[in-house]
This record gives structure tokens, sequence and C-alpha cells, in this order.
């Protein structure tokens, strides 16, 4: 067998068990019950873009083994594998020693260029079809609007509960995008330091987070549930470590939520551990933790003590930079607003439970009162976030280590956080 048909040979083989390993893993992994699944949507927009990718990948499959079979038929048809069955002088054909020459099947190329083309314009129609379909929100001027502000290595929501974004929020969270279920939810996706994107893969396509800019998106659930999402745009070090979490609650359920998140905290009693621990937070975490009604704001938004990204915040920047700080201190700093930390399952960009096995357990709105604090990796984590989850070389960006605190100061803290639900 000469070099290049060998070579054939492999390829052929090679592409083939590729094609069967990849539709393995994905008959594996992709089961409705995976956390990161495009292929069991549960919001409308999600099962748009499954209906649109399923019968491609079907079609695309189709494709794959008639190509492969044929390289393979050919390569048995025509294989030369002794003098008997002819080839050249050896019985086969050398390197620099060639067959009969054919040029040209005219039959042949317009059938290979047709087929394709028709495959693709077809294709193409559905996708534009879909496209636009993901750009038709259900929502009027003065429903609810979520500002999504993706930053090294977590989400900040800012709930505008009349629509209008050019208003400060009506309550700032974190990583746990809360959604009532059934309804269109319009997204406004911006970034405050590099490109991130936003993927909830359950309930739509990807969306990135562009800092200067700004996206429109839209997210529905159509049952009640927790959907899993990550970052989807290489951001930096614990870029894998961006994850978040959407939940789609009952209507009623949501207003319940809702209602709860705009209250402000109030001081833990004179006293307690938590009095204690609300000490210590404002000396070592409240210059980046934003706690309303608790923590002073601190004046990121003026022109010249801007750190980069700030202008994120558009309208609020510069002159009116000042107006917006005195009337809102809302606005969560370089570090999620944790005003009702204890009403969200997870922490630290999601990658941590905050309860023990809450998940199937608890009702959401219960987890504050009903579930087990996760104390174990809550406690590592003041104590050593970077040791979990890698920060940036110059400190700007993550959580830094709390060296400084005593094991009595963090359950003290911990204390203290228990008490913002
Ligand atoms: Cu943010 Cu990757």
């Amino acid at each position: 067998m000469s070099k290049r048909l060998k070579g054939l040979v492999w390829l052929s083989s090679l592409l083939v068990i590729a094609g069967a390993a990849v539709l393995i893993v994905i008959s594996i992994v992709v089961t409705d019950e995976h956390p990161l699944s495009t292929l069991s949507p549960v919001g409308r927009h999600g099962r748009e873009i499954a209906d649109l990718i399923n019968p491609i990948f079907i079609v695309a499959g189709v494709v794959f083994f008639l190509v492969q079979g044929a390289v393979l038929a050919l390569w048995w048809r025509y294989r030369v594998a002794g003098s008997d069955t002819g080839g050249g002088e050896h019985g086969y054909y050398e390197d620099d020693e060639f067959p009969e020459q054919v040029h040209g099947n005219n039959r042949l190329e317009i059938a290979w260029t047709l087929i394709p083309t028709a495959l693709l314009a077809v294709i193409s129609v559905f996708t534009l079809v879909v496209l636009f379909a993901l750009d038709d929100v259900e929502a009027s001027d003065d429903d609810m609007v979520v500002t999504v502000i993706g930053q090294q290595w977590w989400w900040e929501y800012q709930y505008h509960l009349d629509g209008d974004t050019t208003t400060p929020p009506d309550f700032v969270t974190a990583n746990e995008l809360v959604i009532p279920v059934g309804v269109d939810v319009p997204l406004d996706i911006k970034s405050r330091d590099v490109i991130h994107s936003f993927w909830i893969p359950k309930l739509n396509g990807k969306k990135d987070a562009v800092p200067g800019r700004s996206h429109d998106w839209v997210i529905q659930a159509e049952e009640p549930g927790r959907f899993r999402g990550q970052c989807t745009e290489f951001c930096g070090l614990s870029h894998g470590y961006m994850k978040m979490v959407a939940i789609a609650l009952p209507p009623g359920e949501f207003t319940q939520w809702r209602d709860n998140q705009i209250t402000a905290a109030s001081a833990p009693a004179e006293g307690t551990a938590a009095a204690a621990g609300w000490e210590v937070f404002s000396q070592q975490c409240a210059s980046c933790h934003v706690v309303n009604g608790l923590t002073t704001p601190v004046n990121r938004g003026g022109e010249s003590d801007t750190p980069d990204g700030w202008d994120i915040y558009g309208e609020f920047n510069g002159a009116n930079a000042g107006t917006y700080l005195a009337v809102d201190t809302l606005v969560a700093g370089a570090a999620p607003n944790l005003t009702h930390l204890m009403t969200r399952s997870t922490f630290a960009g999601s990658i941590y439970d905050l309860y023990l096995g809450a998940g199937e357990h608890v009702e959401y709105l219960e987890l504050a009162e009903a579930a087990t604090l996760n104390r174990g990796d809550l406690e590592a984590w003041i104590a050593n976030a970077p040791e979990r989850k890698p920060a940036d070389a110059n400190g700007l960006r993550g959580m830094p280590a709390r060296a400084g605190l005593s094991p009595e100061d963090i359950d003290n803290v911990v204390a203290f956080l228990s008490t913002l639900k």
C-alpha cells in the first residue's frame, strides 16, 4: 500500500472514530439532567435555539457519514493490493508514478456544488428566522429590566422595576438572577472590565458583555427551576469560576422575593457576635461590599477618582456622579452587594453552595430560615479567597486574602452575614 493510500485510510478511520466519539460524548453529557445543556431548553428562547440546532445536527451527521462512507468505499473499490489486480509496474503506484489521469466530471462537480449550496441556503434561512425571533421581546416599556454587569469574576444584577435603566436601580444583587416564570425579562448586558459572555443555556443563547457597550438580551423560563450558567468568554485567571444561576419563581413568590430585596439591612443588636462581626466587616470588607443601610457609599463615580471601567454606569458618571451617589447607595463596588446574601443559594461567583444540600430539599424563599449554612466553604472563602479562586496578580481583581482575621473574627463575620436575609 502506498504512503498516500495509508494516509487516506488513517484519516478516514480517524474521522469516523472522532465522529462516533462526539456522538457518544454528546449522548452522555447532554442529558436532561445536565445543567449546562442547550439541548434540553426550559425557556421559549432556549427552545427556539434547540429546535434549530437539532435538525441541523442530524443533517450534518448524515452528510458526515455519507462523505466518510464514500471515502472508505472508494478506497476499497480502487485499492491496489497486488500485481494481479493491475496497477503500476510493481503492482502498486510509487509516489512519482501515476495511474491513468482523468480530468473533469461535470455531473459530479455540479452535484457537489449544488447540494451543499442548497443545504447551506436552507440552514441560513432557518437560522435568520431564529435570530430575529430571539430579538422579539414580549415586554412593554415599563416592564422590569435587569442590567447585567460582568465583572472579574462574578455577575452583578441591577433590578430596574420600572424598566428605566437611566435611573438608579431599585436593588442590586449578585450571581443569582431571579426572574418570574413565564415572563420575558429584558436584560441590559454590560461589563465593568473585560469581555465576558452571559450564558444560561437552558433559557437562551450567549450574549457578550463588552466594556463600553450595552447589549440587549432577554431571558424567559417556562417552568420554575434553577438553571446553571457560565461565563463563556475567556476573561482572565478565574474565568472558569465565573458561574451564575438563574432562578425562576412563580409570580407570587417572585413578588415576595422582590419585596424583600428592596429592604435595607439593619444593624445587629449590640453585644452579639453579629455586632462584633459587623465591626470587622465594616473595616475589612465594606470598602468593596455594599450592604444597603449599613455601609457608607464610597465615591467611585466621579471623574477624578474613577478606577478603570467605572464609566459603565454611563449617565451617572461625570456631572451627575455626585447626585447619583447622594441619592443612592445601591450600586455595588468592586464586589457583590451582600444586603440579602442569605437569600441566595450560592456564593463566590456561584462556585459554592451557600447551604448544604439545599438545591433539592429546600424552597428558594425558605433558604435563609430552613437550610443549613455551608459554614466550611464560607469561612475558608472569607479567610483566603485567592486560594480557592485565583485573583488578579496586582490585587485589583478578585477577593483578597484576609490573613489578619482570627478564627474568632471569621466566626463573628459569619454571624453578621447570617443576619443578611
Ligand atoms: Cu467572565 Cu469569562
